[in-house]
Formats: structure tokens, C-alpha cells, sequence
């Protein structure tokens, strides 16, 4: 498929609040692409002289890598600034940070705790921030996982997906990416547990625009019946582990993804994850490795979005 004259329209991606249905369209055409086209020689001049920062206060695996190995497939070059060997940690503020980082790189990519830091960021950056996940937030995640979906589903829209567990950060962009594409989503969460009732009310509000239901109930059970989707994620976000003594019993109890709940699935059904996973907690062995789970494909679209989103950003009216 030929991406003509691509634009983005957006100077930064923190959450899917920034992009619109035919944005995300977009983000997801030109990473078929630049999937198909990994080992072109082409590919490897799209990003060439081009240099992103990537600020990391949290951990990471595969943010940091699949970033990484996606500027550099592209020709670019990544710095890794940790965050305890940066200024930022010595309480150098944000926005001198953002200024100093624009007069050097190209685009940044940030992983923080608060929401606000990364949005501080783009304000005063005059470069292309991209929110590489935040307690709020994961846009790169949702957009890989809708690219998955597509793949393995051939549509998005009119599709039924069902979150098990904790109305997290990487649940807040997804329900915004289901909503504006047209996917049903249903949220099964305890009560203490659910996405904010702005964010749920801003989810329903884009949902009416596609026709898609969007839900939040308590009990799995309802959620799992005949999902095309089910996705889970860790009870335990990176920064809540001291909670776990709370978290575990109220979300092992009812909100593990195993073959039980499987079972109500549609008999194609695939399981998400985006991963770290912790086995026999939110999901059991069984589920995650077995046939039905795509979070391979899922890790790996990772890249091929990101690569994407630094192209729209970084320059756009692009043609590929
Ligand atoms: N899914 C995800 O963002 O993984 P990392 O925390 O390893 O980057
Ligand atoms: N919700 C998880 C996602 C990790 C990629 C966290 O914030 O730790």
C-alpha cells in the first residue's frame, strides 16, 4: 500500500487524545509499510542525520529497545538518557530541559511517572515529544496493539474486546483507540480499579462517532463472552508494587485470564498482552503460550509503529 504525502498534524503523540480515527489510520498504514519494507535499503535513509533523545525515570525492555532498533533501521540515532544521569534528577526543571534537548536532538521520547512531566516536555520543546508510557498513558502501545488486531482479525471495526484487571494506563489509550476505530470495548475491572470516569466519558463520547459500546463492569465473565480480543495486563504497575498486598488478593481472586474464562471467548479469539507479563498472576502460562496468544506479534509491532509515529512527526509530508 502507497503512503502519499503523509502528515501527522500533531507536533507531539503523549496520549490517543492527540490523534483522530483517520490519524491513527494513518499510523497504522505506514507501519505496514515500513514492516514489509524492514530490510530495504532505502528504509535505512528515512531518519539519516536525524537524532532522538529518549528519557527513561521508569524501566523499560521493550520501549527503549524497540525505539532504539527502529531509529537505527532507519538511519537515525538514539541517546539514552537515564534519568539519574541527567540533570533532571538533580531538579534542573523540565522546561530547561526541553529547551536545552531541542537546541541538540531532532525528537524525544520520554517514560515518566506523572502524566504532566511529559506533557511540561512538549510544551516547551519546540521538537516532536512522544510519550513512551506514563502512569496515564501508553499511545505507542494502543496503536501497536490496534495494529495487531488488524493484522490477525483483517478489520477493526464492529469487533468486541475485553480488558480483565486494572483500568491502567496502557487500558486509558487503548479504550480511546477502540473507540475511535470502531471496536467495542468492554473494561472488567474492581470498582476501586476502573480508568477515570473523564476518561470513560471522553471514550463514550468518540465511540458514538463510530458506533462502537464502550463498557465497564465488574465481573470478567460478562466482558470475556464472546471477545474476539481479551487483553490483560500487570496488577501491578510499574510504582504500585508496594500495593501488592491489596492488589493481589482482590484482582487474583477474579481477574486472571486462564482457560476458564478463555472458554467464553469466540472460538478464534486472541489474547493480548503488552508484556512484562508475571505467569500465573494476570494470566496463566497456559493462556499466554499457548495458541491463541498473539503477544509476540504484539512486542514486535511495537517497533514498526514507533517507526511510523517518528517518521509522521519528525518529518512530515513524508511519501513512501
Ligand atoms: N510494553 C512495554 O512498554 O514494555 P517495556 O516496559 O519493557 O517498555
Ligand atoms: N501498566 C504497566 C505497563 C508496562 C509496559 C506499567 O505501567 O507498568
Amino acid at each position: 500500500m502507497k503512503v502519499n504525502k503523509a502528515n501527522l498534524s500533531t507536533k507531539d503523540l503523549l496520549s490517543l487524545q492527540d490523534i483522530n480515527a483517520r490519524q491513527i489510520t494513518l499510523v497504522l498504514k505506514l507501519a505496514r509499510v515500513l514492516k514489509k519494507k524492514t530490510k530495504c535499503p532505502r528504509s535505512r535513509e528515512l531518519l539519516r542525520g536525524k537524532i532522538v533523545g529518549m528519557i527513561f525515570q521508569k524501566p523499560s525492555t521493550r520501549t527503549r529497545v524497540s525505539f532504539e532498533a527502529g531509529i537505527y533501521q532507519m538511519g537515525g540515532n538514539a541517546v539514552s538518557l537515564n534519568y539519574n544521569d541527567i540533570q533532571l534528577s538533580r531538579g534542573e526543571s523540565i522546561e530547561d530541559t526541553a529547551r536545552t534537548l531541542s537546541l541538540y536532538l531532532d525528537c524525544i521520547m520520554a517514560r515518566v511517572y506523572d502524566h504532566t512531566d511529559v506533557q511540561k516536555l512538549a510544551n516547551f520543546a519546540n521538537i516532536p515529544v512522544i510519550n513512551g508510557l506514563s502512569d496515564s498513558f501508553h499511545p505507542c502501545q494502543a496503536l501497536a496493539d490496534l495494529l495487531t488486531i488488524s493484522e490477525y482479525k483483517g478489520q477493526l471495526k464492529g469487533l468486541n474486546l475485553a480488558w480483565i484487571g486494572d483500568g491502567n494506563n496502557v487500558c486509558n489509550d487503548l479504550l480511546l483507540g477502540c473507540a475511535k476505530t470502531g471496536i467495542n470495548m468492554t473494561v472488567a475491572c474492581p470498582k476501586n480499579y476502573r480508568p477515570r470516569d473523564e476518561l470513560i466519558q471522553l471514550a463514550k463520547y468518540e465511540a458514538e462517532l463510530t458506533s462502537a459500546k464502550v463498557m465497564v463492569v465488574e465481573d470478567p465473565i460478562i466482558a470475556a463472552k464472546d471477545a474476539d480480543v481479551i487483553v490483560t495486563d500487570t496488577f501491578l504497575s510499574i510504582g504500585k508494587e508496594n500495593e501488592s498486598d491489596v492488589r493481589e488478593p482482590i484482582f487474583l481472586f477474579k481477574y486472571q485470564v486462564n482457560r476458564e474464562l478463555m472458554k467464553l471467548t469466540k472460538r478464534d479469539a486472541i489474547f493480548m498482552h503488552c508484556l512484562p507479563v508475571n505467569r500465573g498472576k494476570e494470566v496463566t502460562s497456559e493462556v499466554i503460550d499457548g495458541n491463541s496468544s498473539v503477544v509476540w506479534s504484539e512486542a514486535e509491532n511495537r517497533m514498526h509503529v514507533q517507526k511510523a509515529i517518528l517518521l509522521l512527526l519528525m518529518k512530515p509530508n513524508i511519501s513512501l
